[in-house]
């Protein structure tokens, strides 16, 4: 038993074969014992070992020493030169080792092998590891490993037995091993994570790719509409609304029923043009021009349109926002063909904006305008939206076409929905039924058209700014049809200028021979004949060109002259008198004929007359009977006679006041044998006192009496300053009588002799 100087090792574990350096006197002593010390406890086993060299230090010794093997402390004692010594008991290990120690000697081989693999060794070290033949030494090793603490270093130090040792090292090797594969895993896991998606998304675009060749559009259809919803800049509620649906949708799964009605209404939220609006061009002189480009004549409107956008114009310079209740909607009332719709494009292209015309005749129906709740089967958005998704742009020129045309029924009030439409206070946050999302329509221009004021509901018509087309004078049309209508269909039968020519008299000759409207669209057409008849002879090379259009050749294309100045044919005669009235098709002639028979006393009255107009039928013949001597009418010419009103054409329907004047007219003209003046139209209310009331549609009435060949006109006093509307030309051409009774009425209207006669 050998006596050995005692190194204590605080909180480090030596093992055999791994030198160490250590502050340590050992004096003269070529060998020690060193053993680990953790606070004041002692390992149970420690190791001899040699010292290989001692050196001096700033007066402190420090020695190196070479690990021989274990061994294990007996008792101490201080030595007389003051050592601590101890008596240990060596325990080299048993060399050969038992043999069972081979199987674990594998076992741990195998282990440290991965376990370097593991951690991405160079090969020095399992070299190393390999060059280590005795088991014990081998199992040493383990305390290499930088993961074992001082513990498990002191357990392994103090397993003497090798097989013990062997046995604890593989299962702390084990272990180790055990946490590097989780390790591993979870690294491999988080990597090939990444990789994952990133190959996802390879795959995805290119099978979008794929796809986008193929040209279908199959597969994940919620991603394309995200991709859409993502791609439309939806305001913030809308787009929540969307994604919402879209969630819905895919929850769903593609072939439930329901389905199919959310992939509809996804659609038409991705049909409003929500972010896209057209530039405006808010330029008053350069929309003068497109105006007057395209339209003649017409310049009420054309000086409104203008002075809308200068307001606009003055606005946005000025730095104020739009103002929302600034806007009135202009109304465009007048008869058929006298450009309203066509003027609603002009405007459009003068302002930049896209057109949209929404046909309002007939609708009954609130949901025409707004849509049907999505709970309805085969629901649909209103007409407001389908005009903007036609107009792809959110502020485009809307016209309303036919407000006066709008009806309403149970089912609702179409006018109501307008209402909301065209308040500038309102409609910012329109409700389609349908979309049920807010919708702004403040950007749209709208405009609406009219034939007529009357139907048009009241509350609509209130927020209106009409504007007035009354019809054109033989001249305007002669310079419409020369300068747009003509050029226009010389075009359309491909044609050109140099092919054919016509002279303003010929024009002339087709619009009051071959026409009767207030518009011009008739006009066309009949200057499309006459074209399509030279276009086949210029085409079969029957006639030298320019084909110069004469009388004759009119004549010939459009056969018998479809109206004749009928008015000097009609009157002239006893009994008949012409009024003039507006219908929805602009200003006409009319004529009263009376009659009277043998019968009981009474009025009948023929023509198809509204309840207004028999009445006025009814006021007229006893204003004459109330006046007969006044008239020169014998009393007893009314006992026992029935009066008979007829206003021809009969298939018509007429109503209204005005034809007052023409009534008393007529029967005074019946009763006294006294004919009416043949070139003289009449128009006035009269009430059972005589007097002339006004009365509308002044200028569309003077403007037919002219068309008519008639050149007196009487007419209510009080309607005198409306002359001032009627185009110069024709008021030049024309005698007015402003009257205020039916007195002054007659004496102007009958001639002063009767003619012989049978009443
Ligand atoms: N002042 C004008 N200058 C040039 N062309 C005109 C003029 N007025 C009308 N037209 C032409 O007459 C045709 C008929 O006009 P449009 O269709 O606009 O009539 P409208 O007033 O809308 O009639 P409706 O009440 O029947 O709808 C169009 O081709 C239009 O270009
Ligand atoms: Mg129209």
């Amino acid at each position: 038993m050998a006596h050995l100087r005692l190194v204590a090792l605080d909180d480090v574990v030596v093992f055999p074969g791994m030198p160490v350096t250590l502050p340590a006197d050992v004096g003269g002593d070529t060998r020690a014992f060193l053993i680990p010390r953790h606070g004041s406890g002692y390992a149970k086993v420690g190791v001899v070992a040699e010292v290989t060299e001692r050196v001096a230090i700033g007066g402190r010794g420090v020695a190196s020493f070479m690990p021989l093997h274990r061994a294990v402390p007996g008792a101490a004692q201080t030595g007389a030169d003051g050592v601590l010594r101890v008596e240990v008991e060596e325990r080299p290990d048993l060399d050969p080792a038992p043999a069972e120690t081979r199987a674990l000697e594998r076992e741990y081989r195998a282990v440290v092998e991965e376990i370097l693999e593991l951690r991405g060794d160079d090969g020095r070290i399992s070299a190393f590891v390999r060059s280590i033949t005795h088991p014990g030494a081998l199992a040493d090793t383990a305390a290499y490993s930088p993961d074992l603490n001082f513990d498990q270093k002191r357990e392994l130090l103090e397993a003497l037995e090798v097989v013990e040792r062997l046995t604890l090292a593989l299962r702390l090797q084990q272990e180790r091993l055990a946490e590097l594969r989780v390790r591993k895993r979870i690294r491999d896991e988080v990597e090939s994570g990444a990789q994952k998606q990133q190959r996802e998304y390879l795959l995805r675009r290119q099978m979008e790719a794929i796809r986008k060749e193929l040209g279908e559009n199959e597969g994940s259809v919620a991603e394309e509409y995200r991709k859409k919803i993502a791609d439309a800049a939806m305001p913030p509620a809308v787009q929540k609304q969307a994604e919402g649906e879209l969630a819905r949708f895919e929850r769903m799964g593609e072939s439930n029923a329901e389905a199919s009605m959310i992939r509809t209404y996804l659609d038409w939220l991705l049909a409003v043009p929500w972010s896209t609006r057209s530039e405006e061009r808010l330029d008053p002189q350069h929309a003068r021009e497109v105006l007057d480009a395209d339209h003649a004549g017409l310049d009420d409107v054309k000086r409104r349109i203008t002075e809308y956008l200068a307001v606009r114009k003055l606005r946005k310079e000025r730095g104020l926002t739009d103002d929302r209740r600034s806007g009135a909607i202009l109304t465009l009332i007048g008869p058929p063909g006298t450009g309203k719709t066509s003027i609603g494009e002009s405007i459009a292209r003068a302002t930049g904006r896209k057109f949209v015309r929404m046909s309002l005749g007939g609708v009954r129906d609130e949901a025409e305008i707004r849509g049907h709740r999505r709970t309805y089967i085969g629901a649909l958005p209103g007409r407001l939206v389908r005009a903007l998704r036609d107009a792809g742009t959110m502020n485009p020129v809307i016209m309303l076409d036919e407000v006066d045309k709008l009806g309403a029924d149970w089912r609702g009030d179409p006018s109501a929905a307008l209402l909301e439409v065209l308040d500038p206070a309102q409609n910012h946050g329109f409700q389609d039924h349908y979309l049920d999302v807010e919708l702004d329509l403040s950007q749209v221009l709208f405009l609406a058209t009219a034939n007529v004021t009357d139907t048009i509901p009241g509350p609509l018509l209130d927020r209106m700014e009409v504007i007035r087309f009354d019809g054109y004078t033989t001249e305007e049309k002669v310079a419409i049809a020369r300068d747009y209508l003509w050029p226009r269909q010389v075009e359309r039968h491909g044609l050109d200028a140099t092919d054919v020519a016509i002279d303003s008299d010929v024009l002339r000759l087709v619009i009051t021979h071959y026409t009767r409207e207030a518009g011009v669209r008739q006009l066309e057409r009949e200057l499309g004949t006459v074209l399509r008849k030279t276009a086949a002879r210029v085409a079969a090379g029957e006639v030298p060109k320019p084909v110069v259009i004469d009388p004759a050749a009119a004549l010939e294309a459009l056969r018998r002259p479809r109206f004749h100045q009928e008015v000097a044919a009609r009157t002239g005669v006893p009994c008949v008198a012409t009024g003039l009235a507006v219908t929805g098709a602009g200003g006409d002639v009319l004529f009263v004929e009376a009659a009277s028979m043998a019968g009981k006393a009474g009025l009948v009255l023929t023509g198809q007359l509204g309840d207004v107009m028999r009445e006025s039928a009814r006021i007229a013949l006893t204003y004459v009977r109330s006046h007969a001597s006044e008239l020169g009418i014998d009393e007893g010419t009314f006992e026992g006679r029935e009066f008979h009103v007829h206003v021809p054409a009969g298939a018509i329907p007429k109503d209204g006041p005005s034809a007052g004047v023409t009534m008393v007219a007529a029967l005074a003209s019946l009763l006294t044998g006294r004919p009416v003046k043949s070139a003289l139209g009449m128009t006035g209310e009269v009430t059972l006192q005589g007097l002339v009331l006004p009365i509308g549609g002044l200028k569309q009435k003077v403007l037919a009496a002219h068309a008519a060949g008639l050149t007196e006109v009487i007419l209510p006093e009080r309607n005198a300053p409306d002359l001032d509307d009627v185009p110069t030309d024709v008021r030049e051409h024309m005698r007015f009588h402003p009257v205020k009774t039916a007195e002054e009425m007659l004496a102007l209207a009958l001639e002063p002799r009767p003619l012989a006669m049978a009443a």
